[in-house]
């Protein structure tokens, strides 16, 4: 008994003791979702600062994998994961972190996969099983509605059936169904008024009997609160900072007879099979993957992520793509130019060998031949004055304008309290915008931010938090060797009253309810008519493209059918580029408030200039059903449902109805 309640809990912050008796080695989780940690000492200091010893490559944080919408781009993210956490000796990722964005102030927007369930799920999948791949158990998290870091550890959030069910579970169900993710890890706050990581419903009722899940429930790191009511409740491993585990007192309370002993098998079992799954024990251990660290494969996927993630928001007279022939200088404005965004933000820090910052990235472009002038504008630093700044402005061949966020802005453990630019950015924009008609402003954050000046820049490009090669994949951009193919995660607002939570004020500490319901990011625009900065799903590319008539397998359509929508895609530009098809489906007349439109399915494509090709997207009656709270099941109602397909959810191309039968 005492050694199978040694490994249902922490012995150290980031280690579960083993058992040598019978050959079970310590297990090892890492955080984090985009990078194996740096190891921390149970005190939360660095072990190795300023040292290699843990050194590992820094990958586009999620909400740039998400940006991508490409799942292979998941699973090439997951496998690199997977792979270095192996070479540094660690069993369990934690993560993919998959928390739908509520509010844009959230922290950790950055680490998450941005507003739309059906996206974050559909990316987190391939991201669970390219980790998984690589003999290291996922993770996901954080289950569930840890939609903000403002009073995370205790705030209770309320929502009904219907929200719960459409919005902020089916992310979790389909890392879970699809990606088979072997761990999930409970959350800090309380929903309907119990800890997520002593919540029945979500742990027992939903997870295991409902959605099958064989894997392991990881506590979030001090989420467990009372031994009993955890352990009864579904968690399986305690973990914390500190020492006093809670489930340290199993022992005692199945000798004692308060618990069966069967509840601390049951865990221990959960244990073994999940350390069986990834060859840690048992008859494959002599074949289980070694991994290596930051290798020249690894360093190529960071750049081909942080290529796809990067968002081509605004390009007019074509200022983009910049050709490196015809430049002599280049004037960069704005620290985020020369900030290192990898090792920051909490758990999802990195520590990369190296990290290549958006001017790095056009100095090893632009060779020694062009002059670039950098100015931080940061206030402390001596700035040239603004005249003659302008000055350079005008004189320049190219003038790059670098606003955005650095961790201080975006991190675990706090929220933003507004989507303003850090202190002086956007005078920055006003003031030198307009000065030359070559000018790109290039905005590096996690999470949307608000951009006043929009109308006065021609070119703009959203870069994310892009990894360790993320400056090379900017550079690959505005020269144009890399045609953008970025779609927003997530909406961009004008204004923050134009979210949901922001304009229903149910942003707080304590007591929150999720009184918008469904509509929630693009849900909430579209049902409202409130026009975004940049809508769900949009960007640009440096060619056209043309997204024909749909073709469907069937017109009418009823239970237990899977329905084929072909779209056929011609790329009618002049370059080779990848356009991403979405899939909204509209139900005409429903019984229950629904979204205007709910992306349903996505699919990139990549052609040649003058290339087509047919794409096939499949839909099942769970795409077009809602949560039915008298049934507690989920429902279609007979009738007409339109797909409206397009390249943005504000960008619909093509229309169509199917009629659903009962
Ligand atoms: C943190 C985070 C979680 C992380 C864990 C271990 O509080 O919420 O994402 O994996 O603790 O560091």
């Amino acid at each position: 008994l005492a050694e199978k309640v040694k490994i249902i809990h922490g012995d150290h912050i980031y280690s579960v003791a083993g058992v040598a008796r019978v050959g079970i080695p310590p297990f090892l989780p890492a955080d984090g979702p985009c990078a194996v940690r740096p190891e921390l000492a149970d005190n939360c200091t660095y072990l190795y600062e300023g040292k290699t010893n843990d050194i590992a490559i820094a990958l586009p944080p999620l909400s740039a994998v998400a940006a991508t919408w490409n799942p292979e781009m998941g699973l090439f993210f997951g496998e690199t994961l997977g792979n270095e956490l192996r070479a540094r000796g660690k069993d369990m990722s934690l993560g993919p972190a998959i928390n739908i964005m509520r509010t844009p102030l959230d922290g950790r927007t950055f680490e998450f996969m941005g507003e739309d369930p059906f996206l974050a799920g559909h990316m987190a999948a391939p991201v669970i099983r390219g980790i998984q791949s690589q003999d290291v158990a996922a993770c996901v998290k954080h289950f569930v509605a840890n939609n903000q870091e403002l009073d995370r550890y205790d705030v209770n959030v309320t929502m009904d059936e219907r929200t719960l069910r459409e919005i902020y579970l089916p992310g979790f169900e389909t890392a879970i169904k699809e990606g088979e993710s072997w761990g999930i890890m409970g959350a800090y706050n309380k929903l309907r008024g119990q800890w997520c990581c002593e919540n029945p419903y979500l742990l027992k009722s939903i997870l295991r009997n409902e959605w099958g899940f064989k894997g392991v429930v990881v506590s979030d790191w001090g989420a467990v609160h009372d031994m009993k009511r955890a352990a009864l409740a579904g968690c399986d491993l305690e973990m914390k900072i500190g020492s006093d585990y809670q489930f340290a007192k199993l022992e005692k309370a199945v000798e004692n007879g308060e618990l069966a002993k069967s509840v601390v098998d049951e865990k221990a079992r959960r244990m073994l099979w999940l350390m069986a799954k990834i060859k840690k024990i048992g008859p494959d251990t002599a074949s289980r993957i070694k991994g290596v660290l930051n290798t020249p494969a690894h360093r190529a996927v960071a750049l081909s992520i942080a290529e796809e993630a990067i968002v081509l928001l605004k390009n007019e007279n074509n200022i983009l793509p910049l050709n490196p022939a015809s430049l002599k200088t280049v004037l960069c404005i704005g620290r985020n130019a020369n900030l290192k965004v990898c090792n920051g933000g909490g758990s999802g820090e990195g520590k990369p060998p190296y990290e290549i910052t958006a001017l790095d990235g056009l100095r090893r472009r632009l060779g020694d031949g062009v002059k670039i002038e950098y100015i931080s504008m940061e206030p402390n630093a001596s700035n040239p004055s603004d005249q003659i700044i302008a000055n350079l402005a005008k004189t320049a061949d190219a003038v790059l304008i670098f606003t955005g966020d650095s961790h201080a802005e975006e991190s675990e453990g706090k929220d933003r309290t507004d989507i303003k630019l850090p202190k002086g950015q956007d005078e920055m924009v006003e003031k030198f915008v307009s000065i030359n008609p070559c000018t790109v402003i290039i905005n590096e954050s996690g999470a949307p931010v608000a951009m006043p000046w929009v109308n006065k820049a021609k070119a703009l490009i959203q870069f994310w938090f892009c990894g360790q090669e993320g400056g090379n994949a900017l550079a690959a951009i505005l020269f144009g060797d890399i045609n953008p193919s970025g779609k927003l995660p997530c909406t961009f607002p004008k204004k923050l009253k134009d979210i949901a939570a922001h304009a229903l004020g149910n942003y707080s500490a304590g007591q929150l309810n999720y009184a918008e319901g469904v509509l929630v990011g693009y849900r909430w625009f579209d049902a409202k008519k409130i026009v975004p900065l940049f809508p769900f799903g949009y960007g640009l590319s440096y060619t056209t493209f043309d997204i024909d008539k749909p073709k469907l397998s069937a017109s009418v359509f009823k239970n237990g059918d899977t329905l084929a929508v072909d779209v056929k895609v011609t790329n009618t530009g002049k370059r080779a580029g990848a356009e991403v098809v979405q899939l909204y489906i509209a139900e005409r007349k429903p019984s229950v408030i629904r979204p205007p439109k709910e992306l349903k399915a996505f699919q990139k494509v990549f052609l040649q200039t003058g290339e087509s090709k047919t794409i096939r997207m499949k839909l099942v009656a769970r795409d077009f059903s809602f949560w039915d709270t008298k049934t507690n099941n989920w429902k279609v109602n007979a009738g007409a449902f339109d797909l409206l397909i397009g390249n943005s959810s504000r960008h619909i191309l093509r229309k169509t109805t199917i009629h659903y039968k009962l």
